[in-house]
């Protein structure tokens, strides 16, 4: 495993152990054991969209492992003025021990990952969000004791999270239903894939434009914000669309009584959810962005360490 772009590309195990870990590092990291693994090392953390989860839990994870966290804003380096991903690849694997990057096209992230011969972490592309799915497995296996057997039901826009989902859920060993209208569903390439890791991991995948169906019986209902970064012009017909598939309280009658809510965040509250449903007792929404530090430090401390 030298980088993390895709869960699709981690075996079972391998997505096992990263939560493990995960879940060993916080707890040495709240009882004040320190564990500098990453001391003397530097991760370039290059980003073209915006993030606030994303930015602090990797410097100050960077910053606990022992290392040194560098944020580069494309509006600052020469990659953001047309300079190529293989000259800023060969560039910075002279200076860096491993890059995280947050861009629009997922090839990039793969290129990056290509050219350079120091770890890439894939912080969110347009494709695919594997860091926050990673967070949100260890929560649920904090809330739920266990992921085998689990049902999560993802409501809203076949996007870069509802691909993470399923690429996580197969390897998880959990059902995953995914609703989204008929225009906006998940890429057929990725259903492709995440077909063939549900057959291996012998669970269910299910999609549907029927949300009802989706979350019945669910233990996690995730949903994401239905206007992701980048498709700002199309907001008045997206949120018109995407009315029905809102995560309320009605719809929530269907999951699991214990079920778990769960949104990556920033969240929209009256759109994607509503706020009895976010701000509500089934809602673990800041244990999942509290484990992206924990989660993205057991990431780099495999890749980097
Ligand atoms: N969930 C997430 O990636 O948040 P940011 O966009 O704030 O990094
Ligand atoms: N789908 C969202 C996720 C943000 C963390 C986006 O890409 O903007």
């Amino acid at each position: 495993m030298k980088d993390l772009i895709s869960l699709h590309d981690l075996t079972q195990d391998e997505v096992k152990n990263l939560l493990e870990l995960g879940i060993k590092l916080k707890n040495e990291q709240k009882n004040g054991i320190e564990h500098h693994i990453l001391k003397g090392k530097t991760l370039g953390m290059i980003f073209t969209k915006s993030s606030t989860r994303t930015r602090v839990s990797f410097e100050v994870g960077m910053t606990q492992l022992g290392g040194y966290p560098l944020f580069l804003s494309s509006n600052d380096i020469q990659l953001g003025r047309g300079e190529s991903i293989y000259d800023t690849a060969k560039v910075l694997e002279r200076f860096l021990d491993g890059i995280m990057i947050r861009t629009f096209a997922h090839q990039d992230v793969i290129d990056l990952a290509e050219y350079a011969n120091i770890p890439v972490i894939n912080a969110l592309t347009d494709l695919l969000h594997p860091c926050q799915v990673l967070a949100d497995l260890m929560t649920t296996y904090e809330h739920k004791g266990k992921l085998e057997d689990l049902k999560l039901a993802y409501i809203g826009d076949g996007n870069n999270m509802a691909h993470s989902l399923m690429y996580g859920c197969a390897k998880a060993g959990m059902d995953c239903a995914i609703a989204t209208p008929d225009n906006y569903q998940c890429d057929s390439e990725v259903v492709a894939n995440a077909k063939d890791d549900f057959k291996k991991s012998g669970r269910e995948l299910i999609l549907t434009n029927d949300p009802v169906e989706a979350i019945k019986d669910a233990d996690v209902v995730y949903t994401d914000t239905w206007v992701s970064m980048g498709q700002e012009a199309e907001k008045a017909e997206r949120l018109k669309v995407f009315m029905p598939y809102q995560v309320n309280a009605e719809l929530m009658k269907h999951a699991d009584g214990n079920a778990v809510f769960m949104h990556c965040l920033p969240a929209y509250r009256g759109y994607e959810v509503t706020e009895d449903v976010i701000d509500g007792p089934q809602s673990v929404i800041f244990d999942e962005a509290e484990n992206r530090l924990h989660a993205q430090k057991a990431v780099m401390a495999t890749l980097m360490g």
